[in-house]
C-alpha cells in the first residue's frame, strides 16, 4: 500500500493546526482569568515544557516508529503484549467524542460569523440573552450549522492526508495567524494593553491551589493534542528523515504563543471596552460581542474576522480529532477513504444533536443526569478520564515498553544531553503527574 507521506512543513503544520484550537482561543483566557492570570499562566507554561512537551516527542515517536493507525502501532511496538497494549490504540476514540461537542461549538461560531456581519448586541446582558437564547431555544439554528461543520469536516477528510488535511492546514492557519497578528497588532496601541500584560504575567500566588494546578496539566494536554492519537496518526505519515524535536518544538511553541496572544488580545479589548477579564466560558460568545460594540465599525469588521480565525482554528483541530479512527478502518478494514470518513462523521453528527438537545429547554430534562446534561458530561469524560489515561499510557509506552535501545537509536542522536533527563521524566515524573491528575479531576483527591 502506498501511503501518503505530510512534507515538512506540511507536518508541523498540521499538527500545529491540530494543538490550535478552541482550546487556545476560547478556553485559554477564560481559565487563565478564572485562576487570576499571572500566576496560572506561569504554571501552565513550566507544565507545557516539563510534561506537554515530553509526551508531544513520546507521541510522534510512537506514531514515527509504529508508522500505521494507532491500534496497530501500539501491536508493533509491544509484539509480547500486543493483545494488552493494542487497547492504549483506541484512544483514538477519544477523538470522536470529543467531536461530538466541538462541532456543536464551531457550528455557534459560524452563526456568530453570520450575525456579527450585521448586529452586534449593545450591552453584555443583551448578549447574554442572545447567547442564552440560542442555546435554549434555537434547535434548527443549532442544527444547520453544527451540520455544516460536519459536512465541511468530512469533505476535507474523504480528500485524504495530502489533498485534504495537508492543504486545509497549509492555507488556513496562516490565515488564521494573519488575522490574529492584525488584531493583536491594533490592540497593541490600546491603553488597556498594559493592563492586560500585567494580568497575565504579574502573578498572584494566592490564587494558585492544587485545583489551578490540576487545570493547568489538563489544559496543557487538551490544547497540546495529546493523549488521544491526533499527533501520533500524523507522525505516522512522517518522513524518514524528519527531526521529531523540532516538530515537537515548533508544535508547542506556535500553540502556546498564540495562546499568549489570543489572550493578551482579548483581554486588552475586554479591558478597554468591556467588563475586564474574569468571564467564564462566555467570555467569547457573551462579553466579547459587546466590547466589539463598543469599538464602532472597526468592531463589527473585527468581529467577523474574529470569529472566522476561531472556526478555522476548531476546523482544523477537528480533521485531527476525527483521522485516528478514520485511518484505523482504512488500515485495520481495508474500508475506503470515503466510507471511513462518512461514517466516523456520522457518527459525531448524530450524537452531536443529541449533545444540541441536551441544551434544549423541553428536552434537556431527559439529557440530564447527575447535575451534567450530555454536553458537559462528554467534555468532562473526555477531558477528566479519557486524556490522561491517554497521556499516561503513552509515558509508560515509551518508557518502559518499546526497549529503550530503539528509543534511544532515534531519540539520541536529535535530542543529545537532552536525552536523559527527557527519558526520566517520561519514566517517572509524567505518569505520575498523570494520575494525579486523573485523580483529582474526577473528583477522587
Ligand atoms: N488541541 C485542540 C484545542 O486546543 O482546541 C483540541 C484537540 C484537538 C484535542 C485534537 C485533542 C486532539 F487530539
Amino acid at each position: 500500500m502506498k501511503i501518503a507521506r505530510f512534507s515538512r512543513i506540511g507536518f508541523i503544520l498540521a499538527a500545529a493546526g491540530s494543538a490550535v484550537g478552541l482550546g487556545n482561543i476560547w478556553k485559554f483566557p477564560y481559565i487563565a482569568g478564572e485562576y487570576g492570570g499571572g500566576a496560572f499562566v506561569l504554571v501552565y507554561l513550566f507544565t507545557v515544557l516539563l510534561i506537554g512537551f515530553s509526551i508531544m516527542i513520546a507521541e510522534m515517536l510512537i506514531g514515527y516508529l509504529g508508522r500505521r493507525d494507532t491500534v496497530t502501532c501500539f501491536e508493533k511496538l509491544a509484539p509480547k503484549h500486543k493483545h494488552l497494549w493494542k487497547l492504549a490504540g483506541f484512544q483514538g476514540l477519544a477523538g470522536l467524542f470529543i467531536m461530538i461537542f466541538y462541532s456543536v461549538v464551531i457550528g455557534w461560531i459560524f452563526n456568530y460569523i453570520v450575525t456579527s456581519l450585521s448586529y452586534l448586541p449593545a450591552s453584555v446582558k443583551e448578549s447574554e440573552e442572545i447567547f442564552t437564547a440560542m442555546l435554549h431555544t434555537s434547535f434548527w439554528t443549532q442544527f444547520f450549522y453544527h451540520t455544516l461543520s460536519f459536512i465541511g469536516i468530512i469533505y476535507v477528510l474523504h480528500k485524504g492526508l495530502k489533498g485534504g488535511i495537508e492543504k486545509l492546514n497549509m492555507y488556513l492557519m496562516p490565515a488564521l495567524m494573519i488575522i490574529l497578528a492584525a488584531m493583536f497588532i491594533y490592540a497593541t496601541t490600546l491603553d488597556a494593553f498594559g493592563q492586560a500584560v500585567s494580568f497575565m504575567f504579574s502573578p498572584d500566588w494566592s490564587k494558585i491551589d492544587a485545583d489551578a494546578f490540576v487545570t493547568a496539566v489538563g489544559h496543557a494536554f487538551f490544547t497540546l493534542s495529546l493523549g488521544m492519537g491526533a499527533i501520533m496518526t500524523y507522525a505516522a505519515s512522517l518522513d524518514k528523515e524528519a527531526n521529531i524535536v523540532k516538530s515537537a518544538f515548533w508544535v508547542v511553541f506556535l500553540d502556546t504563543t498564540i495562546a499568549i496572544v489570543a489572550g493578551l488580545m482579548l483581554f486588552t479589548f475586554l479591558y478597554q471596552y468591556g467588563s475586564g477579564p474574569a468571564k467564564g466560558p462566555g467570555l467569547v460568545f457573551i462579553s466579547l460581542p459587546a466590547a466589539f460594540y463598543e469599538m464602532g465599525i472597526i468592531g463589527n469588521i473585527f468581529a467577523v474576522l474574529f470569529f472566522i480565525a476561531l472556526a478555522f482554528a476548531g476546523l482544523t483541530s477537528s480533521v485531527s480529532l476525527v483521522e485516528p479512527m478514520v485511518q484505523y478502518f482504512i488500515d485495520r478494514f481495508g474500508w475506503s477513504r470515503l466510507k471511513a470518513t462518512v461514517s466516523m462523521g456520522t457518527f459525531f453528527w448524530l450524537f452531536g444533536i443529541v449533545a444540541i438537545l441536551s441544551n434544549i429547554d423541553g428536552a434537556k430534562e431527559f439529557l440530564t443526569w447527575g447535575g451534567k446534561n450530555f454536553f458537559d458530561w462528554v467534555d468532562y469524560f473526555t477531558a477528566a478520564v479519557m486524556l490522561p489515561i491517554g497521556g499516561f499510557l503513552m509515558a509508560v509506552f515509551v518508557g518502559f515498553v518499546i526497549p529503550r535501545s530503539e528509543v534511544e537509536a532515534v531519540m539520541k542522536p536529535q535530542l543529545k544531553w537532552a536525552f536523559q533527563p527527557w527519558y526520566f521524566s517520561l519514566r517517572y515524573i509524567t505518569p505520575v503527574a498523570m494520575f494525579v491528575v486523573m485523580l483529582s479531576l474526577m473528583g477522587v483527591l
